[in-house]
């Protein structure tokens, strides 16, 4: 009974946090999730097999590249920063303009991307089909003899659907299983109080809206970004992106759709003074940091599978 009731009071305390943990069971078809990581990591859809998804998706390094752009096929350069593949099964559009509704929709872009895999659903069906490891793999997964595009990005998204970072010491403050060092809470505090919160925030601590880089002092784009006026043709759009997750951002360097912020300390202070128009103190910047340090969560369990 006092039990229960502990359990109900610290779910309201949690309920209040705008912030939420990441869930520690989630269920994916592990068999498919191997075989997808497999084909996230393999080359060969890539038109000269030179570029696989990781090789703009560091999964050592946070699932982003360390690179202010990627390059793909033929050493071709992206036009924007490539953001992290963790925990990107919770953001409520992928791409920074939220071109794609899910992770199936965003896999079929790098695929066919002239400037990163360079490939087309036919040439990767052919190449698949004509490995004798993909067939046989393939096979145990979906009991087929052929092997279809389709089924290609569904095992590819079940990799990425398990590539979550849980346990980071805020999601075991949050669920009241250790304490924060007083850095570190002051850190929290601070982000709530300058109104971090209001854009980065929910599981992934951003990803689920879109906002304006510069709400307080217009940032100056040094290039012609695909930001959401691309897609919804309304100039007042100009500069809106995907708001970011925060979820292991010390790793993720360089910052920004533009890469322009080499590490966390200037990223801050531009977040500051343009989106929120105020100039930190050295120190809140410092505690800011150690609390976005807390947000490192494990490594994904999938990674260690072979
Ligand atoms: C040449 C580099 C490159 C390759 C190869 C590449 N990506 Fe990306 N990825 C990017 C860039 C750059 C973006 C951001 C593009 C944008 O938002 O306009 C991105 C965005 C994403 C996103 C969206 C994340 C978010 O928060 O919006 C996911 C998921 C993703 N890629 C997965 C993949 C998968 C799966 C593959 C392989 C099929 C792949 N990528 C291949 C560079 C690359
Ligand atoms: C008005 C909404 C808003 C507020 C308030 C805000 N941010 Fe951001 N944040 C964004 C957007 C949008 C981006 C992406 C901007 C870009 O790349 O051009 C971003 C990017 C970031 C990044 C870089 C992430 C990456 O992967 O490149 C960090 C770090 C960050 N914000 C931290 C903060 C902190 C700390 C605060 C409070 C001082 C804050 N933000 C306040 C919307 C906001």
């Amino acid at each position: 009974m006092i039990k229960t009731l502990i359990l109900l009071i610290s779910l309201t305390l949690f309920a209040s946090e705008p912030i939420s943990p990441i869930p520690t069971n989630i269920k994916v078809n592990l068999a498919k999730a191997k075989l997808g990581k497999k084909l996230f990591c393999d080359t060969i859809l890539s038109k000269d097999n030179s570029t696989a998804c990781v090789s703009c998706h560091n999964l050592s390094k946070g699932g982003a590249d360390s690179n202010v752009v990627s390059s793909g096929y033929a050493h071709n350069k992206g036009n924007i920063q490539s953001p992290t593949v963790f925990n990107s099964r919770y953001n409520f559009k992928q791409f920074w303009n939220g071109r794609a509704g899910n992770l199936t929709e965003q896999a079929d872009g790098p695929i066919n991307n002239p400037d990163e895999h360079n490939m087309d659903p036919q040439t990767i069906e052919e190449r698949v089909n004509n490995s004798q490891e993909y067939k046989k793999l393939f096979k145990e997964v979906y009991s087929t003899s052929y092997i279809t595009y389709k089924q290609v990005l569904e095992s590819i998204v079940e990799f990425e659907n398990a590539l979550t970072t849980p346990n980071s010491r805020f999601d075991k403050f949050l669920r009241d299983e250790i304490q924060l060092t007083k850095d570190e809470k002051d850190g929290y505090i601070i982000f709530k109080q300058y109104g971090c919160i209001t854009c980065h925030n929910g599981i992934n601590i951003g990803g689920n809206s879109f906002q304006k880089m510069g709400t307080f002092l217009d940032y100056e784009m040094q290039d012609d970004y695909p930001d959401r006026s691309k897609i919804t043709k309304n100039p007042n759009h100009k500069n809106v992106f995907k708001v970011p997750t925060l979820r292991n951002i010390s790793k993720t360097a360089p910052y920004f759709h533009d890469g322009s912020a080499k590490n966390l300390k200037e990223a801050l202070t531009i977040m500051a003074k343009h989106n929120l128009g105020i100039k930190f103190e050295t120190e809140e910047v410092e505690k800011i940091i150690s609390f976005l340090k807390t947000l490192d969560g494990e490594q994904p369990k999938i990674l260690e599978e072979i």
